[in-house]
This record gives structure tokens, sequence and C-alpha cells, in this order.
């Protein structure tokens, strides 16, 4: 099936740089392996660069590939210069740039400022005793207890000893080999046990000091390297948590903590100066920032272009609809209305700010949304695509993550054995030892664990998917169903994806056009406009597999279809539409 946009009354040739854009985010160690070690690497991404450009995205953002311990998978980085032997080399990454480029496609990279590994060399330097480089992290005494009571975002204080104590962290000899590195050359005895330092997250992910100019230099030396190599595209990961206050005060209660260091006024003003010292130089690049627990008038101040700071921001409220009292490690059926209501507010204040959203249901931290707001059994290719019109037709920069194009879901593990993420491991030994049942425990990490985002590509329904002729470091579940081939033969969502992409290049209304909510108390449907000189498009969203009605306004009433996901659904005849189960409809005004 083929989805041939209908043209409309469109104003052509006024998008600004990323507004039209379409960016996919591939997770390189699971995309495609090409040695057979289990794990993808880049050499893998670069074959499968025909069918990244046959989505038509943009730009595809790849998650960390430097030198590593992988304790959280890249995100704890030792080198910021080089590639993991383990996912490739530098003339990989060089061959897989010029790949992407042959095929008009940029490449945004992660960027990890906010913490190195314990493994960096400045790390290292600090616990060998070498002053000035203590002063790059947050190393401070405790006269009793710990330095304060802040708590780690994988689970227990925010604080350790300040030792070299990669044995007792498990970093073997044999993982800085694979992964590049040599372990803990200031040794494991070095450093000073009355000392602690600060990691927001896993105890070898220590707090950079951005507060010190070095850090700060040296940040952007590291930008600059890589848009040196043609990068033009920049995701920055927490970067909303550099700001912490140089006094590290202690939460007044106990979950306070995050507001104390989280978008302190402190934050935009480095951004501006990595801005104005690396990408911001670069008129065409690309930058996203990724933002926890923010606001919109921090994210305003941002992305507004006269700021001069990021092109746009992600920011999960939407994605915490599901979370009991704000906790991940819960469950509950998401909140239809607040999920609605934050959507509206986001759209609308950020357009009236200026500000400019990242769209996006799905990344490597997400449990797939397909299994969290759609029925991937009974509707999977409904509210699929359903999903996909929600987050495409509004107005930001969509973000595309590897898989979700043919409907992958959640893997179907029984154990917690197949789980692999350092997060979900902690979450499950925390949420029995507080209590909750081991069965219970098991189901609250089934549904919210990362490792659900990061199950290989499903390339085929072969015994690894096609992904590995090893033996795939996290399990696949079930691509004899859901997979590329499949999907390229028959399926629906793939040419769906496709469609949404072209739509948003080919319509001003699209990527330029004002938000305005429509039927806010509608139980069922999301629904929205959006309007762009005299464009005007109704967007019409089912959440629920069951039938339900929706008055539209009459101007929309006889309006053409500018995209369905039914493919019976030709035109709105009357005012009042039966939308079926996950139905979406975009229409053009009459
Ligand atoms: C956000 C990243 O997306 C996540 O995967 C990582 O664990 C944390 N930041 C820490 O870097």
């Amino acid at each position: 099936m083929t989805y041939e946009p209908k043209m409309g009354r469109s104003m052509q040739g006024v998008v600004t740089g990323f507004h039209d854009k379409t960016i996919y985010q591939v997770y390189p160690k699971s995309f495609c392996d090409s040695d057979g070690d289990g794990v993808g690497d880049l050499r893998g991404i670069t074959r499968k660069v025909p069918y990244i450009a046959s989505l038509g995205v943009d730009m595809v953002w790849l998650n960390p590939f430097f030198v590593s311990p992988q304790r959280d998978n890249g995100y704890d980085i030792a080198n910021y210069y080089r590639v993991n032997p383990a996912l490739g080399s530098m003339d990989d990454f060089e061959e897989l740039v010029a790949a992407l480029r042959a095929h008009g496609i940029g490449v945004m990279l992660d960027m990890v400022l906010n913490h190195t590994s314990t493994q960096h060399e400045w790390f290292q330097r600090a616990l060998a005793g070498e002053t000035e480089y203590r002063d790059f992290y947050y190393i401070r005494p405790a006269t009793s207890g710990l330095p304060n009571n802040w708590v780690s975002k994988f689970g227990g204080p925010a604080w350790a000893p300040f030792t070299g104590n990669s044995a007792s962290l498990g970093i073997t000899d044999a993982d800085a080999a694979r992964n590049g590195f040599t372990r803990n050359p200031a040794g494991d005895d070095s450093g000073d046990p009355t000392l602690y330092y600060l990691h927001l997250y896993d105890v070898t992910q220590a707090d950079l000091n951005w507060h010190n100019p070095r850090v700060r230099n040296e940040l952007a030396k590291v930008v600059r390297f890589w848009q040196n190599k043609g990068v033009q595209g920049f995701r920055f990961d927490v970067i909303n948590v550099i700001g912490k206050p140089e006094d590290l005060p202690s939460a007044l209660r106990g979950t306070d903590d995050k507001r104390l260091y989280t978008d302190t006024p402190i934050v935009e003003q480095y951004i501006k100066e990595l801005a104005a010292a690396s990408f911001g130089r670069d008129p065409e690049s690309v930058t996203v920032g990724e933002m926890s627990s923010t606001s919109i008038e921090r994210c305003i101040a941002y992305t507004n272009p006269d700021n001069k700071a990021l092109s746009m921001v992600f920011n999960f409220h939407h994605l915490k609809v599901d979370y009991v009292d704000g906790h991940k490690w819960s469950r509950k059926p998401f909140d239809f209305q607040e999920l609605k209501r934050l959507f509206a507010q986001w759209g609308v204040g950020m357009e009236r700010g200026g500000g400019w959203n990242a769209l996006f249901w799905n990344n490597h931290d997400q449990p797939r949304a397909l299994n969290r707001f759609g029925d991937p059994r009974g509707y999977r290719v409904e509210s699929a695509t359903m999903l996909a019109t929600a987050i495409h037709m509004m107005r930001g920069t969509p973000f595309v993550y590897m898989g979700e194009e043919i409907g992958m879901t959640d893997p179907e593990y029984a154990s917690m054995d197949d789980y692999v993420d350092i997060e979900a491991i902690n979450a499950y030994r925390e949420l029995v030892a507080t209590g909750t049942s081991t069965q219970e425990a098991f189901a609250i990490v089934h549904s919210k664990a990362r490792d659900n985002a990061r199950t290989p590509m499903q390339w085929d329904d072969s015994a690894h998917a096609g992904f590995t002729t090893g033996t795939p470091w996290l399990r696949p579940t079930n691509q004899s169903m859901i997979n590329v081939a499949a999907e390229e033969a028959s399926g629906k969502i793939l040419p769906y994806y496709r469609a949404l992409i072209v739509l948003r290049k080919k319509y001003a209304v699209i990527s330029e056009g004002s938000y305005e909510p429509y039927a806010e108390d509608h139980p069922r449907v999301l629904a929205f406009t959006r309007t762009f000189g005299n464009d005007r498009l109704l967007v019409l969203a089912n959440f629920y597999g069951e039938e339900t009605m929706i008055q539209i306004p009459p101007e929309f009433v006889g309006g053409s279809i500018v995209i369905a996901n039914y493919e019976d659904r030709k035109a709105v005849a009357t005012n009042r539409v039966v939308m079926r189960p996950y139905e979406a409809i975009t229409i053009w005004q009459r």
C-alpha cells in the first residue's frame, strides 16, 4: 500500500532549518552487528544506510559509541575522542558519516557532558593526587555521613568514596581491553576514602564541575573535535542538571533534591557559552537538549532562537502519565486526560514563547510507546500509526526511534535473567527489598525497563532477527511476526511513517503552522488544528480500542483527507465523525 499525500493549498519554500526535518535515532549496540560478536557496531549501521535513507529522514542520532566501560551502555565515557573498539574505529565512523552524507543525511552525536566515567583520565588523575583535576568533579569531605542527602537517579545515595574502586565495581581488565581503555591507571588503592564524589547516575559516572572554566573549555573542545569530523547535530545528555548550586545544599525533604540542581539559572548561560565556543558557529547545526523534570519557561529560554542556545528540547512530562505519584517503578494505565493536557500546555506554551519542541514517543530509555499507549496485540497496526500521526502532525521536530517505524514492541521476557540494564536490576532489588512481591516487582520491570527499547532491530524472521550471526547481547522475542522484511513486503506501518515524513517536508502548515488544541474534554480523542496562512488542518486521533464519536468544526466537513490510517477513510461527510478503534485522520479545511 502506498500513501500518496494529496496536494493541498500549501505554501512551500518557507521552512526554516530543522522544522521540516525528521530525525531517526539509532542505538548502535542494537542496530546491526557486522562482525558477529553479538553487539551492533558502526559498520553495521553503514550497511543499513540504504534502509535509513529509504525512510526519508534528515539526520541520524547515534547514542554514544565512545570508549567506555559500558556500565551505562556508553553514557559512562572514558574517552570522548575515541571510538570504542567493540563498536568500531574512527575510520568506520568517517565511512558512516560519508555514506549518510551521500544521501543528504546528517549525523547527530550524543554528548554526555554532565559526567564522565570514573575511568576517564581526568578522574584518574584526580585520584592520583593531581589537585587541579580534583576540581573537575565535585569532591567533598563529609563530617558526618555524606556531603549531602541527594540520591542517585539509579538508586542509593549520590555520593561514593573517592577511591579507585574499579575492582569492587566489577570493571575488569578484560572489560577494559575489549572497550579500549586501561583499567584504573591510578590504582585501586589511590584516592582518599575520607572524601566523596558526586554521581547523580551510576557510581561510575562522576558529575563534572561545570563551574570550573577549565572543564567548560575541555568540553567545548570535545564538541569542536566532532564538528571537525563533519558532525552537525548534537544531542546533549541531561544538560539541564549541569548547574549544581556550588554549596551543594541538602534537600529539606528527601525527594526535593532534584529541584535544587535542575534548571538553575546558570544552565542557560553555560549552554550559550558552549554554543558560542562550538556548534553555534555553524549556522546549519541542529541541537537538542535532554531536559529532565523541566518547565516550559526554561525550555523557551533554551530554544528561542534569539537566545542562541539550542535548537530544541526533549521534555518527558508526557511519558510520565503512567507513573504512580511521579514514580517510574510503578504501574497504572496511562492517564489520557493528563496526556492531552500536557500536549496542549507544551504545544501552546512553547509556541507563545517562540520555543521549539522535539517530538517523540520512544527512545532508548523508554519502554515502547506501543505497549504503553496502544494495543500491540489487538490493534498493533492501527495504534502504531495513530501514535505516529499524533506526534508527526504536532508543532516541533519528530524523532523516530529505530524499530518504531515497523511497530516493534517490548520483548516478551519471562525472567529477570533476560534484563541487562543496571537501572532495571537495581530497581528490581530495591522494590523487593522494600516489600514489593517478586511477582509484582517483575511485572513492573517488565513494563518499565529501558531494555524494552534496546532489543536488537528486527530485520527479518531468522533466529537472531538478522541482527547478528552471533549471540545477541539482548534477546529479541517476536521477530517472526514483526520485522523489516515483512513490513517492506506487505506491512502498513513503515509506508505510513514514510508518508508522514514526506508530508512534513511538503506542507508548511505541518512544519511551521501554529498549533491549537481542539475538543480538550473529549474522553477518547486527541484533537488539534494546525494553521499557516490560509491553510488549516484538523488532526484527530482515537487513543482507544473502541469506536467513539467526535463533533468537528463545520469548515472541515467535506475537506480532503491528508492522511488516514484506515485505508477506506476517504472523507468526513458530516460534522459527527465516528472514529474506529485507534483511527487517526488528518483533514484539510475546505
Ligand atoms: C540520559 C540517557 O538517555 C540515559 O540513557 C543515561 O543513562 C543517562 N542520561 C545518564 O547519562
